[in-house]
């Protein structure tokens, strides 16, 4: 099966000819590499930011995929397995694949099929994950059941994997590359009716429709050649899709006005950016053409990230009268993923101010404050009449309160939770559950186990190391740290970015006061005075508010610790990094030859993250 768009896209032997062409057409194409540099970035939190022409680096875990395609694709075509598909690639490197992406795929199977069973449940429909017995089957309610069929038109009402689903989700995933996402979906989610696959690159579309048929998936999947924004512009005029998938190079940002118009009320957006240098402050400039945001180089970057992602999905949103709930924001390595819910009110729209916010980074100590940019005052007591009013700011004075130095200015961005703790819940749930049909279960648990343990309402985090070296100290135990903050009163937690974060929602001077505590109960001999006007004397030197204690709590630590999960896994896999885009077909060189050529052309991979609690 194949769609058609009958519009001036059809087929194209090179990105060069696409690009003209694209142009003709007033679309937007980012064929130029768009930073080298890194955030700023030191161990731990290290962001890899190749970004923009290269594609999902880290390797998940040790278990990624079995066989590493991309170190042996040579001039004949070659099969990967992953999950429950079988992938043919074209010969050499026409066509992206990235095995270390497996995690994110995984995540999306994991979020799709809760969605789906949610879905299914309010139909009075069930769906099993268990591969269809051919057998009559009486194991739900005891009745035989005529479930399981290929055939639209047999009835039933438990779907499997695999099984066309009359009443199942439909799914568009816009930038497919060799189908293998939507060849998964089918294969592994029970309860869906349709999977379009699509990608405008010639190449990528025969692998596409090759896949589906090696998979023997036709009933399932549909395999489109169109430019993605196009096609999903389309679905504004007919029957919009449950689930649209983004997975791009780089940014989605010019994707995300279709697939606005794609999604249907209560569906799934899901997205991925690579693009961190833009995203993490390394090219503001570049962000704010892309996002409508200033981004900012900071320790919290990956989670700033993730904030200004939401604020321009939220904007393209509200453009066409809806708005985004947030189920879950992750960073993964160097790139991010989001799933939102879209819904639509043309009266919920009008919260959207109130939800962003503006950053006042300070520049000297890391402080930060949040101005929201609007507000919604609720009149009467029924919650369902507001008034929305301008905001008064700043929130700062010239200077910071602390150090003295002065603010950056970042944003706007999300200011309200980034993940659905319900959502979460379930998804940790399912994952516990049928860790089997996940290669990457055990750092999905790990993740989700993080995600679910956060602070909702706290936007960013300071890094710990980062606060005591703003003093010149060494770092006490993490656990002490966070037992001061809740000795003091506040909430302490973790964040699934870094085992460095601490989320918290005790103010800035409650922090320093802890950090001078510590410097006074255990001074570091220095070798030479510390200049009067530098940030750790005027730091130290500010009256303390607060009594501290660092009496050691059992609820500092999370659960995740004290189970002894795995929460923070290093990088481990050989072909760890980002992953170059798909070249055409008139390249003859290898991925390995590719390498040779470019070795110590680029910065060495860095450090693996490491487990630094305490
Ligand atoms: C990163 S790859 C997709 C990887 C794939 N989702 C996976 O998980 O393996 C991005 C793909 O988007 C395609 N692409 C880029 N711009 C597009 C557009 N405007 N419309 C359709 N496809 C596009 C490229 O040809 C490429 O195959
Ligand atoms: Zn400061």
């Amino acid at each position: 099966m194949t769609i058609a768009l009958h519009m001036s896209l059809h087929v194209y032997t090179s990105l060069d000819g696409l690009k003209s062409n694209t142009s003709q057409l007033g679309l937007e194409m980012d064929l130029h590499v768009d930073a080298q540099t890194s955030p700023q970035t030191t161990g731990s939190e290290s962001v890899n930011t190749d970004s923009m022409d290269m594609e999902h680096g880290k390797s998940p875990d040790k278990e990624a995929t079995s066989k590493s395609a991309t170190e042996t694709r040579g001039a004949t075509p070659e099969t990967i397995r992953e999950g429950q598909a079988t992938i043919i690639f074209p010969s050499l490197n026409e066509v992206f694949y990235n095995p270390v992406q497996q995690f994110n795929r995984d995540l999306t199977i994991a979020v799709i099929s809760v969605h789906a069973e949610l879905q299914l449940a309010a139909k009075g429909l069930k769906v099993s994950y268990e591969p269809r017995n051919k057998e009559p089957d009486t194991a739900h309610n005891g009745a035989t059941s005529t479930e399981g069929s290929n055939d639209p038109s047999v009835a039933t009402d438990t779907y499997h994997p695999g099984e066309y689903c009359q009443e199942g989700l439909c799914v568009l995933e816009g930038l497919s590359a060799t189908g293998l996402r939507g060849v998964r979906y089918a294969k592994e989610i029970p309860g869906l009716k349709n999977i379009v696959a699509n990608d405008w690159n010639v190449e990528a579309f025969k692998a596409i429709e090759r896949n589906i048929q090696h998979n023997g998936v036709e009933h399932l999947v549909t395999a489109s050649h169109a430019d993605a924004s196009l096609l999903m512009n389309q679905y504004r005029l007919s029957d919009r899709v449950d689930v649209v998938d983004l997975d791009p190079y780089g940014s989605p940002a010019k994707f995300l006005n279709g697939s606005m118009q794609a999604v249907k009320d209560g569906g799934i957006l899901c997205v991925t950016c690579t693009d961190m240098a833009v995203l993490c402050g390394n090219r503001s400039e570049a962000c704010y053409a892309k996002y409508g945001a200033m981004s900012l180089r900071t320790k919290y970057c990956q989670e700033m990230a993730l904030r200004i992602v939401l604020h321009s999905i939220e904007t393209h949103a509200n453009l066409h009268h809806r708005y985004i709930e947030p189920l879950l924001s992750v960073s993964i390595d160097f790139y991010i993923r989001l799933f939102v819910r879209v819904h639509t009110s043309q009266s919920k729209v009008k919260h959207s101010a109130a939800k962003k916010a503006l950053v006042y980074h300070c520049e000297g100590c890391d402080n930060f404050h949040l101005q929201r940019m609007g507000r919604v005052i609720p009149i009467g007591t029924d919650a369902k009449n507001f008034k929305y009013k301008n905001t008064y700011g700043p929130p700062v004075g010239t200077k910071c309160e602390n150090c003295n130095s002065r603010f950056l200015l970042g944003g706007p961005l999300w200011a309200e939770p980034i993940h659905d703790p319900d959502f979460v819940k379930k998804l940790l749930s399912h994952v516990n559950a049928h860790s089997d049909r996940f290669h990457t279960s055990p750092r999905m648990k790990s993740i989700l186990t993080l995600v679910s343990e956060e602070l909702l309402d706290c936007p960013f985090y300071h890094k710990f190391s980062q606060l005591f070296h703003h003093v010149r100290s060494a770092c006490p135990p993490m656990k002490k740290f966070r037992s001061a903050l809740l000795n003091a009163g506040y909430q302490v937690s973790l964040s699934h970015i870094t085992a460095e974060a601490v989320k918290t929602n005790a103010p800035h001077s409650v922090i320093w006061d802890i950090v001078k505590e510590w410097v006074k109960q255990n001074p570091t001999p220095r070798k030479r005075k510390l200049e009067e006007d530098c940030i750790s004397n005027v730091i130290l030197n500010k009256e303390a508010r607060i009594t501290v204690s660092f009496d050691v709590r059992q609820d500092a630590m999370p659960m995740s610790h004290k189970q002894g999960m795995t929460r923070f896994p290093a990088n481990p896999a050989p072909n760890w990094g980002p992953k170059a885009r798909a070249k055409p077909s008139s390249s003859s060189e290898t991925l390995e030859e590719k390498r040779a050529r470019l070795q110590d052309k680029r910065a060495k991979p860095k450090e693996p993250r490491t487990q630094t609690e305490t």
